[in-house]
């Protein structure tokens, strides 16, 4: 995402996939310079290529590995850096937004590391700041640079991401790092095989993007659950559009992607982003991994593991959690030093694989629909004077105007529009989006704002 020139990265889907290759080549390089994990013995290097920068990290929720790595990474880049990392000790206490937060921050660094609870923080916080914003995990919402570890660690085990077939496992619906690396497997052309705990399946609108954005198609249950029964839902992304027309049908690749798993990515469940506590959690071990589908698989996990992961698995040579968690060090430096770059850096890589093109609509955070994620940044009563709805206008929807949160990008309802000068409202979709438009949710919401039904006054 880019505003006000600055380059950010809210969403993996803010650097296109040749992006994302130039940050791995330079990541090797670092990789190099660091020592590769697996031989540990050499002494790593650092550099200055972030000399004279200042590295901010905003962590409003815990962290190991993305503040550390992060912190690691600037100052091996000869940078420094400054932290707040417990929300008691900063202004947060005192009542502070966020938007304020990052506008003050800027002017202490070159760049900001953030996490927070709430979905879609990183994008409001790079409406405020004046550098760039790395979003170090928003809630249920992303986590890209997660996503860049994971990818590059694939390449590193020689796993070729084009046809690769990938199981991710666990909390679907709360896990950001889910989110953010199902976007970009599809994005490079993997099959994803779906296999939530029980209730906890992909939230409805990362399905609807994974199918309408990135062109994957679900294979029919019945083609894959005679060997993997397991498996919830199957993406596959064909290659070339003609292919699609296969899918329905038997296909003889559907048929050899069900058979492996090249890679299983293992997540645990989300405590702190579900009400209630959840039963039935699957637990991978070496039984679960012992058949011959699972025999060459590549087990990942961002980590913290809290039971769903064997210990017993470390040994196994399966097991390259603990390289992936290794590779967030020289993964982010080539990030912050493309992004702080003056010249040659990702500012000037902007080759625009971004948004597709979409309507803004864009009212007062008091004026007609809100976003229906209630964990959603534009539900933060400190943000309340910083955000405004805001959504992208999609298409379908038929009777209803489907609506998406430009910061934590989930999906809404209108089935009312009104007419804001007349104060009248009538069915979504009866007539065109214009600056005089404002959705509702529904009747009772419009009405509760004093509109109208036109439709009764015509009768
Ligand atoms: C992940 C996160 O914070 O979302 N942790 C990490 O950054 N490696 C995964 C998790 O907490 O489960």
């Amino acid at each position: 995402m880019t505003s006000s020139g600055v380059r950010h990265v809210t969403s993996i889907n803010d650097l296109t996939n040749r992006e994302i290759e130039r940050v791995f080549e330079v990541a090797d390089n670092y990789l190099d310079s660091l020592g590769d994990p697996v031989h540990k013995h050499r002494i790593a290097e650092s550099t200055n290529a972030a000399s004279g920068r200042i590295l901010a990290s905003l962590f409003y929720e815990p962290s190991t590995r993305t503040r550390l790595s992060f912190e690691s990474a600037m100052l091996r880049l000869g940078g420094q850096i400054v932290t707040s990392a417990d929300p008691a000790t900063s202004s947060v206490a005192k009542g502070e937004s966020l938007a304020d937060t990052v506008r003050v921050v800027s002017n202490y660094s070159d760049i900001i590391v953030l996490r927070h609870p709430r979905d879609g923080a990183a994008r409001l916080a790079a409406e405020y700041a004046t550098v760039p914003i790395i979003n170090g995990g928003d809630g249920a919402h992303e986590h890209p640079t997660q996503t860049l570890c994971d990818i590059f660690t694939l390449r590193r085990e020689n796993k070729k991401l084009r046809d690769l077939n990938v199981a991710v496992s666990g909390d679907l619906r709360g896990s950001r790092t889910i989110h953010s690396f199902v976007y970009a497997l599809a994005r490079f052309g993997a099959n994803i095989m779906m296999m939530p705990a029980k209730g906890m399946e992909l939230p409805h609108h990362v399905d609807q993007r994974l199918r309408e954005e990135f062109n994957c198609r679900m294979v029919p249950r019945e083609q894959y659950e005679h060997e993997n029964a397991a498996v919830d839902a199957l993406y596959v992304t064909p290659e070339e559009p003609h292919q699609l027309s296969l899918i329905p049908n038997v296909d003889p690749e559907v048929v050899k992607l069900r058979k492996k798993v090249d890679v299983f990515y293992v997540t645990r469940f989300q405590k702190e982003r579900w009400a209630e506590a959840k039963g039935d959690y699957p637990k991978i071990d070496s039984k679960f991994l012992k058949e011959p589908k699972y025999a060459d698989t590549s087990v990942l996990h961002p980590l913290p593991r809290v039971g769903e992961l064997d210990t017993a698995l470390d040994s196994d040579s399966r097991a390259v959690y603990f390289r992936q968690a290794s590779y967030g060090v020289p993964v982010r430096m080539a990030l912050i030093d493309l992004l702080t770059r003056r010249a040659d850096g990702l500012a000037r890589y902007d080759t625009g694989f971004g948004e597709p093109p979409r309507a803004l609509y864009d009212r007062p955070n008091d004026v007609g629909m809100r976003c229906t994620n209630d964990n959603c940044i534009v539900h933060d009563p400190l943000e309340k004077h910083y955000t405004r709805n805001k959504f992208w206008l999609l298409p379908g929807g038929a009777d209803k105007q489907r609506l998406r949160c430009i910061y934590c990008e989930a999906d809404s309802e209108a089935s009312m529009a009104g007419q804001a000068k007349k104060h009248e409202f009538h069915a979504a979709g009866d007539e065109e989006v214009t600056d005089d438009t404002v959705f509702f949710r529904d009747e009772n919401d419009a009405r509760a704002a004093g509109y109208r039904d036109r439709r009764k006054k015509r009768a």
